[in-house]
């Protein structure tokens, strides 16, 4: 074993942990990384060293690391009721406080509230809802999926299937027959010299509109859309995309799934990310800044429309042990009281714009950032070796790992998909906050660039 792993937290990790998204036998070879506290937007390792985390753990402490409010709320929900279940018609007082919110937070007029655990449960619950909306329809051959290229949906095997990322289906033998892809509406990499936002979305829609013809609009549930790319790269689609989109789905009698995940509860600069991108959804799922990640939940917010079709078809055969957790509920209606007392939309427009222009100042200076792109408290800045062809690095050179290795020891945690640095942080970040990012990745990015041009 590697001297370099001297603490027994990380040898005890190696021996005994299997990671998520890790590669196994790189985490045999290194020093886990072993957080134990968090202030605000930083944390701290067990060896005391500090980190601002520019990723907000997975694009989801959106209150930071250790908020005062959300553990009293946890705690005095725990205190008077530490479990319950939404199953046989039975909820608790909090559970019902929260499908009302998230309703009317949301404007489907009329909507309802579905509880679940996880993003995946969520979107997995959104695709058997689109099933049976179709088949009490007369119209139960219509169960495929469209997602796009680049798309994340999560790690279970439906929500990987619709996942437009390889890694999500390498060794696992997905994805399922009937979760088909489009085009991802990428504007650095899949946008044609000269094609402007106008043309760029007649392209993609009319590439829409042929696999749909193609595969049979009678065989088509549903259509599943994060407004802004998260996971894949950090890409927000070009103006009029999603109305476009939508017009074809209508025509074709094919429902539109909004994944908001992570751009839910303010992540884009608006509440919901579909109001930045202009998608109007029939269903949405939410987690991660529901509770600001204190509690592992999620919900599905869908129109009267849906409803009234999964009302009328008897006994809903669905649901998890923990959907509605009272804790849960009491933490994520205490977070959301917490976004509206800071004003979180103006909130993260104005810090946004701040980091927005720093790191295109950054990028402007820099002989290796091709694109800094994205929204509210969301951008991506992609590394590559020429700028003004947009030639990417080879990949062998594995340019956004070492950045993302480098960025670690100068105290910045950044998550690197391929060489687009990401920036989704703690929606609680102020302006020093914003300063101190950007002072570690104008280092970080000044050494990588000296590394690479040697
Ligand atoms: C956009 C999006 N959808 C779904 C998921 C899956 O959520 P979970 O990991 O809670 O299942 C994620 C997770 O990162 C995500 O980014």
């Amino acid at each position: 074993m590697d001297t370099a792993i001297s603490n027994s937290a990380g040898i005890r990790d190696i021996a005994y942990h299997l990671h998520s998204q890790s590669n196994p036998r790189h985490h045999e070879q290194q020093d886990p990384f072993v957080v134990v506290r968090g202030d605000g937007a930083y944390v701290f390792d067990n060896k005391g060293k500090r980190y601002i985390d520019a990723m907000a753990g997975l694009w989801c402490a959106s209150l930071g690391f250790n908020d005062k409010r959300l553990a009293a709320a946890a705690a005095r929900q725990y205190e008077r009721l530490g479990f319950n279940h939404t199953f046989y018609s039975r909820t608790s007082d909090v559970t019902t406080d929260l499908a009302e919110k998230l309703v009317s937070m949301t404007g489907m007029r009329d909507g309802k509230t579905y509880f679940a655990t996880s993003g995946s449960e969520a979107n997995e619950t959104m695709v058997k809802f689109a099933w049976m909306y179709h088949a009490a329809r007369g119209n139960p051959r219509k169960r495929k999926v469209i997602s796009r290229d680049k798309g994340f949906h999560g790690s279970s095997i439906v929500a990987a299937s619709m996942c437009g990322l390889e890694a999500m289906h390498n060794n696992f033998g997905l994805p399922l027959d009937g979760f088909i892809k489009t085009l991802c509406p990428d504007g650095y990499r899949v946008r044609r010299r000269g094609e402007d936002d106008a043309a760029f979305v007649a392209r993609l829609v009319d590439e829409l509109e042929q696999l749909i013809v193609r595969e049979g609009a009678d065989t088509i549930a549903a259509f599943i859309a994060e407004p802004v790319i998260a996971g894949g790269g950090i890409i927000p689609p070009p103006a009029g995309y999603f109305e476009a989109v939508q017009m074809v789905l209508e025509r074709h009698d094919i429902l539109c799934l909004d994944d908001e995940i992570v751009c839910g509860f303010g992540r884009t600069g608006n509440w919901f990310g579909h109001e930045t991108v202009g998608m109007r959804p029939d269903m949405m799922s939410m987690a991660k800044g529901l509770t600001a990640s204190y509690f592992p939940m999620s919900a599905v917010v869908m129109s009267r429309k849906i409803y009234e079709v999964i009302a009328d078809s008897g006994w809903l055969g669905h649901g998890f042990t923990y959907s509605g957790h009272p804790v849960g509920a009491a933490i994520a209606l205490e977070a959301i009281s917490i976004y509206e007392e800071m004003a979180i939309v103006e909130h993260v427009r104005r810090v946004g714009e701040r980091l927005r222009s720093g790191l295109e100042r950054i990028g402007a200076q820099s002989s290796i950032v091709g694109d800094v792109r994205g929204v509210g408290l969301m951008y991506g800045v992609e590394l590559v070796a020429d700028p003004v062809a947009g030639t990417p690095f080879d990949p062998a050179l594995q340019v956004g790992q070492q950045f993302q290795a480098l960025a670690r020891e100068n105290g910045l945690i950044t998550r690197c998909m391929r060489d687009t640095v990401g920036f989704s942080p703690p929606l609680i970040i102020g302006d020093g906050e914003v300063d101190d990012m950007l002072e570690r990745f104008s280092a970080t990015l000044g050494a990588i660039e000296a590394r690479v041009s040697k």
